[in-house]
């Protein structure tokens, strides 16, 4: 939190408190000498937008475009059939060939690449997609699958591996055989965001079951299982390991969010079930990982950075995936500033660097457009035999993660009260979608003349139902939804997605039917419709005035 309001210049009118790391709060707002009507003034509540004249909010309508909206809904079903498919033992892509119950093969392709392995963070980000429906829909044979997964996570915590044994380090261990065997080649191990994700998967799913009226004490089975990875995450946070793109050792910011997250959520099981040593352990652990998460905000470059201390530009798509597996209300949620900024980095980074996105680099209107997103700009992987480097390519799941966060900021503005809030920080982002585009007037508040002045101090605001806000919340919208029309542009026919698609071509590329391309859509799919609800909620809101 930065408090400016009583460090400021006495002539400085617009006086905001804003945390960058979590959503906007505003805590003081003066106005005297702000003469911009539309600059918002003291917001507590919807209600006094009846002294405004009456706005039409021109909204999405996905109707407008009915290719699209009948792919999306073909699409959200092709992507759980494409994930099941990949499920042991019967899936219908991986069955006869010996994969246990319960372990989500990572793609059915056995050479060039070989990906027909178990991987510990694609299976447990996968039964997390199987967790949310099953919690939505009941469904039986989900949990079923779920089940046999539960199952299998305590072979998998048994088995020793090249990373350790149960207690001793094994819980590290990045992918195992279908068959629930080690893998013991070389590998960039070990990678301590499995736990974490495991450990989150399992706790939701526990939840959901006390939601559909198991007791407590019917779960303990399930608290066993995810005991020991909440103590492997609360022991090993500060200890480097291998990034999830399985390539660099270091302290990452992926890793850190998700196990964040697994101990926010491991302190509240461990009270359920009266562990209250292990709480509050969970919980001393969980404030220090949150002041370490800080420290991958880079004010110089002015995004945050993927790993510290890497020679790498720090853009990484694994930023984004952060926030949408890791955040949380006040520990970067995808609407913060700080995520969304970094958004506007990769993908402009990523407009220049692949090909095909020229083509999608300009509209009519003139609005900001969606392209094709990669890894991270230095990645040279192209998806097929490793150590056969060229250069990378764009890959369906970090353009599906873009359309993700996108929604999640669209459904955070239209449910807010408080306007849009635009700081230097997210100036370049936000204002590209206001037409005409505001002049900033920085002589109403030259921040930048005070010591003061950071780049994420507020300084532009404006009010719910003015035309600026309600442009942005349509215009974004749109813009996600472009994200997800490349998706659809390189998705076959099927709706198959392999992990890339190429950078000249646009062919898919890499591992075939890939489960995460399938989770990674799925989810945005998902969060779309969470963005529509928000948005008719608003509109029914405006309607009535
Ligand atoms: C395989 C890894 O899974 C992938 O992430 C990496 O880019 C390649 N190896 C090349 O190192
Ligand atoms: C390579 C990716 O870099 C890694 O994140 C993933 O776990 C594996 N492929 C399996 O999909």
């Amino acid at each position: 939190m930065r408090l400016l309001s009583t460090l400021l210049p006495a002539t400085c009118a617009l006086a905001l408190v804003v945390d960058p790391t979590a959503g906007h709060s505003i805590d003081s707002v003066a106005l005297s000498s702000i003469r911009r009507s539309s600059v918002f003034s003291r917001v507590s509540s919807f209600s006094w937008l009846r002294k405004q004249s009456p706005i039409l909010i021109s909204l999405p309508d996905a109707a407008q475009d009915s290719d699209f909206a009948s792919w999306l809904s073909l699409q959200s079903v092709r992507s759980f059939e494409g994930i099941l498919a990949n499920i042991g033992p019967d899936g219908a892509n991986v069955a006869g060939q010996n994969v246990s119950p319960g372990v989500v093969v990572a793609s059915p392709s056995h050479d060039h690449p070989n990906y027909f392995y178990h991987w510990v963070r694609d299976g447990a980000i996968t039964m997390r997609a199987l967790v949310d429906e099953y919690e939505k829909s009941g469904n039986a044979s989900v949990k079923e699958l779920i089940d046999a997964y539960v199952d299998n996570v305590r072979s998998t915590q048994w088995t020793s591996n090249p990373s350790g044994q149960f207690g001793r380090g094994g819980l590290g261990e990045p992918k195992f055989e279908v068959d629930g065997k080690p893998f013991v080649g070389t590998w960039g191990r070990p990678q301590r965001d499995g736990p974490a994700l495991r450990a989150i998967t399992l706790i939701l799913y526990a939840r959901t079951l006390q939601h559909r009226g198991a007791s407590i004490d019917s779960l303990r089975y399930l608290y066993d299982l995810i005991k020991p990875d909440l103590e492997y995450v609360s022991k090993f946070w500060a200890s480097p390991g291998f990034d999830l793109w399985e390539e660099q050792q270091g302290l990452h910011f992926f890793t850190a969010m998700v196990q964040f997250k697994a101990l926010l959520l491991g302190q509240e099981i461990a009270s359920n079930f009266s562990d209250e040593g292990a709480a509050r352990w969970y919980h001393i652990q969980a404030n220090g990982l949150k002041q370490f998460l800080l420290s991958f905000w880079d004010e110089e470059r002015g995004y945050l950075i993927e790993t510290l201390a890497s020679p790498r530009s720090g853009l990484d798509a694994a930023l984004l995936l952060g926030a949408i597996h890791g955040g949380s209300e006040t520990v970067f949620p995808i609407h913060s500033d700080m995520i969304i900024t970094t958004l506007q980095a990769l993908v402009a980074d990523m407009r220049a660097r692949y090909p095909i996105n020229e083509q999608d680099s300009y509209d009519s209107n003139s609005f900001p457009t969606a392209v094709g997103i990669g890894r991270y700009p230095e990645d040279v992987y192209s998806g097929g035999d490793l150590g056969n480097s060229e250069l990378g390519n764009p890959w369906f799941l970090c353009t599906a993660t873009v359309a993700h966060t996108l929604y999640g900021l669209v459904e955070h503005l239209a449910l807010s009260n408080s306007g849009l809030i635009i700081s230097n920080l997210t100036a370049d982002f936000y204002l590209p979608f206001i037409s005409p585009t505001p002049v900033m007037e920085p002589h109403y508040c030259d921040f930048s003349a005070t010591a003061i002045w950071s780049r994420s101090a507020a300084m532009l605001g404006f009010m719910p139902g003015s035309r600026e806000t309600e442009q942005v919340i349509s215009n974004i919208f749109d813009y996600a939804d472009g994200f997800l029309k490349i998706v659809k542009k390189h998705a076959d026919a099927e709706g198959n997605m392999s992990e890339q698609f190429d950078r000249q071509t646009g062919f898919m590329r890499g591992a075939r039917q890939l489960t995460w391309s399938s989770e990674s859509v799925l989810g945005a799919i998902n969060m779309r419709k969470r963005a529509v609800e928000a948005i008719e909620k608003r509109r029914a809101y405006f309607q009535r005035f």
